[in-house]
């Protein structure tokens, strides 16, 4: 049998089902190759039309059901949120990582803020595409029932109030703050009202006393708003008075389709995990399952990491992002030939609204190369959009494929799901589900396809970032 390298895959595809187990049972006497591969129905990689909440959850006391929002078991709009296209989907983790990259280039420096009361207000290249995962909060008093993406790439909660300029149709009514015992407005003199620059790349104003929040993007998608304060629902025991967000009144956000808003899970002192940090320690964690058709959960404080969980570092950048020190990836158990400084040249974030993994170039290249040299028994496919490395699999009934593992600082493995590697395109075609970023300078970018199943445990307070295999 081959080396204990990597003892993870073993626990982490028995997880995946039992037809797995049985495969690999039989695969330890044939030998060395099969513990490198997974076999899975195709079938199991498209999502399904029925929904099947996970079993595993939302067991803890701190727990939220996360629903994919245009997977079965979503709620949205009776489950009629209209299905964006590949085109869409791709289109839309191209401008979210387009405004991931024009964040990073704004220093949110303690000088530069002051440097930006003189300037004109900072306006995002992309759009503020969101994730693709919400969850349902309480707001005010009487509580209102919203329906937000949990966002790890942003951090002002955001949604719609009345009385609106411009609002888009959404799921719930439009939270009025008139109506509510519990809101008030945030003084533009309070320091609150400054921390805004960092969320936004906008000095915020004044209207009377209230201050004013914007949040802008280049392709003229932009929420402006009161900055206002107000008790926020998470559970029945986890309530939080004078929780502050964007309560937006002029909004025109194309890709929200639906969304009641945002819940900004990023890192700054306006960030949900800053605000409650008293409760939850600045510790939050979240399972993506792996088919749109089940559930997943999204877990505040920490209730007890399970013991299979790996810590990584969480590298201090002074930005609002979760920087990760990834520095190798493994394809069928063997480390893939990248310079060790196409990693550290600008670095990879963990993102839980970007779809797909954005690799440097010369890494991708190499993931590419490699893939195809294990997947050559299978047809190839045209590419699609971002993904070009695609095959028409309409003549099979299950698929081996190479595992794929990401090599962390601190010598930490973790493996990517069987569900995870292959996007389906359409029922026959498949595609690997990574692409290369245009320039060796741009942020690699973990996406959320790749997390599927993992637990995935952020600990800020103690500056690392745990995944653990079998999360949902
Ligand atoms: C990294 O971890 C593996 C086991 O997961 C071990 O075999 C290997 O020796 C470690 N390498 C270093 C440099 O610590
Ligand atoms: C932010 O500003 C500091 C000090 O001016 C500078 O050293 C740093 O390189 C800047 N970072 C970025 C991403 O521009
Ligand atoms: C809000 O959601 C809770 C729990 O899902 C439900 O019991 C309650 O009836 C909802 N309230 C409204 C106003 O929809
Ligand atoms: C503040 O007002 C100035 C001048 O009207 C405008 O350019 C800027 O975008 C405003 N900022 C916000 C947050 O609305
Ligand atoms: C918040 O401020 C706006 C603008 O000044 C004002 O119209 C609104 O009534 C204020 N709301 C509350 C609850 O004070
Ligand atoms: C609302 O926002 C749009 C787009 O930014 C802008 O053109 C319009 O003037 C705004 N309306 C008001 C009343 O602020």
């Amino acid at each position: 049998m081959a080396t204990p390298t990597y003892p993870m895959f073993l626990k982490f595809s028995m997880l995946s089902s039992t037809l797995l187990f049985c495969f690999l049972l039989s695969s330890f006497k044939r030998g060395h190759a099969s513990q490198y591969q997974h076999t899975v129905q195709i079938s199991s990689l498209l999502p399904a039309s029925v929904c099947n909440p996970s079993t595993k959850g939302p067991s803890k006391g701190s727990s939220l059901t996360l629903t994919h929002r245009y997977g079965s078991c979503s709620q949205i709009s009776g489950g009629k949120a209209s299905t964006p296209t590949l085109t869409e989907i791709f289109s839309r983790d191209r401008s979210r990582v387009k405004s991931i990259r024009s964040r990073l280039n704004f220093n949110s420096s303690k000088s530069n803020f002051q440097t930006s009361l003189a300037t004109l207000p900072a306006i995002y290249g992309g759009s503020l595409s969101t994730g693709d995962y919400f969850v349902s909060v309480g707001l005010g008093t009487p509580k209102n029932n919203l329906s937000l993406i949990f966002d790890t790439g942003s951090t002002l909660t955001l949604t719609q109030c009345q009385p609106c300029v411009s609002c888009y149709q959404q799921q719930d009514p439009i939270f009025d703050p008139s109506m509510s015992s519990t809101y008030s407005n945030i003084t533009c003199a309070s320091a609150e009202c400054s921390h805004l620059v960092t969320a936004t790349g906008v000095t915020p104003n004044c209207s009377g006393s209230t201050c004013i929040y914007r949040i802008q993007y280049d392709d003229q998608s932009s929420s402006v708003g009161f900055f206002g304060q107000e008790t926020l629902t998470i559970t029945s025991t986890d309530v939080f008075p004078g929780f502050m967000f964007g309560c937006g009144e002029n909004n025109s956000l194309s890709g929200f389709d639906l969304i009641d808003g945002l819940l900004g899970l990023g890192r700054d002192q306006l960030s949900f995990v800053s605000q409650t940090a008293q409760k939850y320690g600045q510790y939050f964690s979240y399972c993506l399952p792996a088919r749109s058709s089940s559930t997943g959960t999204l877990t505040f404080g920490n209730s007890g990491a399970p013991s299979n969980l790996k810590f990584i570092p969480m590298l201090n950048t002074g930005t609002t992002f979760y920087f990760l020190d990834l520095t190798a990836i493994y394809l069928g158990g063997s480390e893939l030939s990248i310079s060790p400084t196409t990693f550290s040249t600008a670095g990879t974030i963990i993102d839980s609204g970007t779809v797909v993994t954005w690799l440097p170039p010369a890494a991708y290249s190499a993931l590419q190369m490699g893939f195809r040299q294990q997947m050559r028994m299978y047809p190839s496919a045209p590419s699609n959009s971002i993904l070009d490395t695609c095959y028409d699999l309409s003549a099979y009934t299950t698929v081996t494929v190479p595992t794929i593992s990401f090599l962390f600082g601190g010598n930490v493995t973790v493996g990517i799901d069987p569900s995870g590697i292959l996007y389906p395109v359409s029922s026959s075609q498949f595609c690997l589900a990574f692409t290369a970023n245009s320039a060796a300078s741009d942020v690699g970018i973990f996406g959320n396809f790749q997390q599927k199943t993992l637990e995935v445990v952020y600990d800020v307070a103690g500056g690392k970032v745990g995944f653990g295999p079998g999360g949902c």
